[in-house]
This record gives structure tokens, C-alpha cells and sequence, in this order.
């Protein structure tokens, strides 16, 4: 897919990953739709002045399904050529100890808003016999370690949804991206080291620069992949942890103490 003059709707864009993918696609001249809880004032204009050929910016809650609703009806005339489902929240720690209304808001907007976009959206572009739709997953998805219980399992959530769909639309003209997502340095990778530390060993973790992990999705998309593997020890994790639970398991046991 040549990305020049495609209309993409983008969640989460106003840092991380989401704000990386945005430059990464203002740079290939597509005319963006950007959803976010805040925008700095700033990011339309720098975002037109890397070449996008059109910003809007919507700030909405994806926590909040009516809200969610509400954008997917406001863009129903707009023919979204690629929907990116990448906004999300982390939670973590013994699952006695996470805030359940955190836990509540962090699968609404890594599962439901996804969901809930996914399926309003759609009909346009089975219409049109032509769409792409990313979302955003992580290792976490593939990989389970004690302090992720709730964020794994939405995770998981996205993996078993985006391989579902990817087989329905199969022939339709219409295609999935699912985005096994490494350590990518951003404010939520920051998050981890406090939401985890406590009862888990992280000094196996590593992270990449969001620009890097950002192109890598971009040309994913161009070249109409299906999947996005992380490089190197990731990828070898995501194998291991996939094929030898049991051995995993064991290897990750040291790392975690409950107090
Ligand atoms: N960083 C990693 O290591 C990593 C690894 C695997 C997967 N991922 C996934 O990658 C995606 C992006 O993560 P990131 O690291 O870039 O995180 P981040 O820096 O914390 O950015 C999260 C983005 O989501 C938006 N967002 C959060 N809650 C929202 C809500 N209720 N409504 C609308 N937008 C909301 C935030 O904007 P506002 O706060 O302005 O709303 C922000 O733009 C997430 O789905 C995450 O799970 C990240």
C-alpha cells in the first residue's frame, strides 16, 4: 500500500508510539485522523510541516465507549483506508494489590475501544473491498509473567481477536496487522520498573526507540504484512515462552518473590 493520501485513524498518537507512527506517516504525505485523550498544541502544525497531507485531532476518552462510539459515527463519511488501534494503558503488580477501577480502564481501552472501533468501522471498508486494520498487541500477549496477569490477558485479547478477524476477512480486500510490540522506551515502558519491580526481577528487559519500532510497523503496513515480529531476544522470548511453557516458566520462577 502506497500510504501518500490514505486516511488513517490513529489512536494513542500524542506520544510514545502513537506519536512516532504519526511523523512516520505525516513523512509519507497520508492524511491523518488522531485520537487522544490530550494534544499538545503544537502537533497539528508539526505534523502538516513533515508532510501530512491533512491532521485532525480528536480528543476523546476510549475508556469510554460512547465516546468511542461518537468518533466512529463523526468519521463515517471519511473512507478510513487504515485503522491503527494502538492507544493503551499498563497496569501491574500481585493482582490482590491493582486497582480494580485501573484494571476496568485499562481493558476498556486495550480491548473494548479496539473492539468497539474495529466493528464500527469495518462495514465501510468491506464496502469498499479495501482497509487495513493494525492493532497493537505486545510480547506480553505471547509471553506470560507473574505482575501482568491483567495487561497479558488484554493483550492476549487483542492477539485472539486481530488472528480471528485476519481469517474472516480473508479475500475481502480488507486485512489485519497484529503487532507483537517489544520494550519500546516510551512513558509506559517507564511505567513497568514501578508497576513490576517490586515482585520481579527486570534486568532481563530491553527496550528500542519508538521512531525504530514505528518504522518497522509503517512499512509492515506497506507491504500488506500480517504480522509483526520483534527482532533478537524478544523474538527468541515470545518462541520460548510459546513453545516450552513449562521450561519458561521455570527459568522466569527465580526472578519473582511474592513480598
Ligand atoms: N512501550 C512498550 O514497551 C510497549 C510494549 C508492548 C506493547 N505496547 C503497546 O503499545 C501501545 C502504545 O504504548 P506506548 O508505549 O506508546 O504508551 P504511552 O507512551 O503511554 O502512550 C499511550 C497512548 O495511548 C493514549 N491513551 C491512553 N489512554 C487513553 C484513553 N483512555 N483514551 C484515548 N487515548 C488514550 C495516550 O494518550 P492520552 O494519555 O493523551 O490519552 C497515549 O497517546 C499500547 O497499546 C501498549 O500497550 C507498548
Amino acid at each position: 500500500m502506497n500510504l501518500k493520501g490514505q486516511v488513517v485513524l490513529l489512536t494513542g498518537a500524542s506520544r510514545g508510539i502513537g506519536l512516532a507512527l504519526a511523523q512516520s506517516l505525516a513523512g509519507r504525505g497520508a492524511k491523518l485522523h488522531l485520537v487522544s485523550r490530550r494534544f499538545a498544541p503544537e502537533m497539528k502544525a508539526d505534523l502538516e510541516q513533515r508532510g501530512a497531507e491533512s491532521v485532525r485531532l480528536w480528543e476523546k476518552d476510549l475508556s469510554i465507549m460512547s465516546q468511542a462510539d461518537e468518533l466512529a459515527r463523526a468519521l463515517e463519511g471519511e473512507s478510513i483506508d487504515v485503522l491503527i488501534n494502538n492507544a493503551g494503558l499498563l497496569t501491574g503488580g500481585l493482582l490482590e494489590e491493582q486497582d480494580p477501577d485501573a484494571i476496568d480502564q485499562m481493558l476498556m481501552v486495550n480491548v473494548h475501544a479496539v473492539i468497539r472501533l474495529t466493528r464500527k468501522l469495518l462495514p465501510h471498508m468491506l464496502a469498499r473491498r479495501s482497509g487495513k486494520i493494525v492493532n497493537n498487541a505486545s510480547v506480553s500477549g505471547k509471553m506470560f509473567f507473574p505482575c501482568a496477569s491483567t495487561y497479558a490477558a488484554s493483550k492476549a485479547a487483542v492477539v485472539a481477536f486481530t488472528e480471528s478477524l485476519k481469517q474472516e476477512l480473508r479475500g475481502t480486500g480488507v486485512s489485519t496487522l497484529l503487532l507483537i510490540t517489544p520494550g519500546v522506551k516510551t512513558a509506559m515502558y517507564d511505567e513497568i520498573q514501578d508497576l513490576y519491580g517490586g515482585h520481579l526481577d527486570l534486568s532481563f528487559m530491553n527496550s528500542i526507540p519508538a521512531e525504530e519500532w514505528a518504522e518497522r510497523v509503517v512499512r509492515a503496513i506497506e507491504d500488506d504484512e500480517d504480522t509483526l515480529w520483534p527482532t533478537g531476544s524478544s523474538h527468541l522470548g515470545v518462541k520460548f515462552a510459546h513453545h516450552l511453557p513449562a521450561l519458561f516458566e521455570r527459568v522466569v520462577r527465580p526472578k519473582f518473590k511474592r513480598s
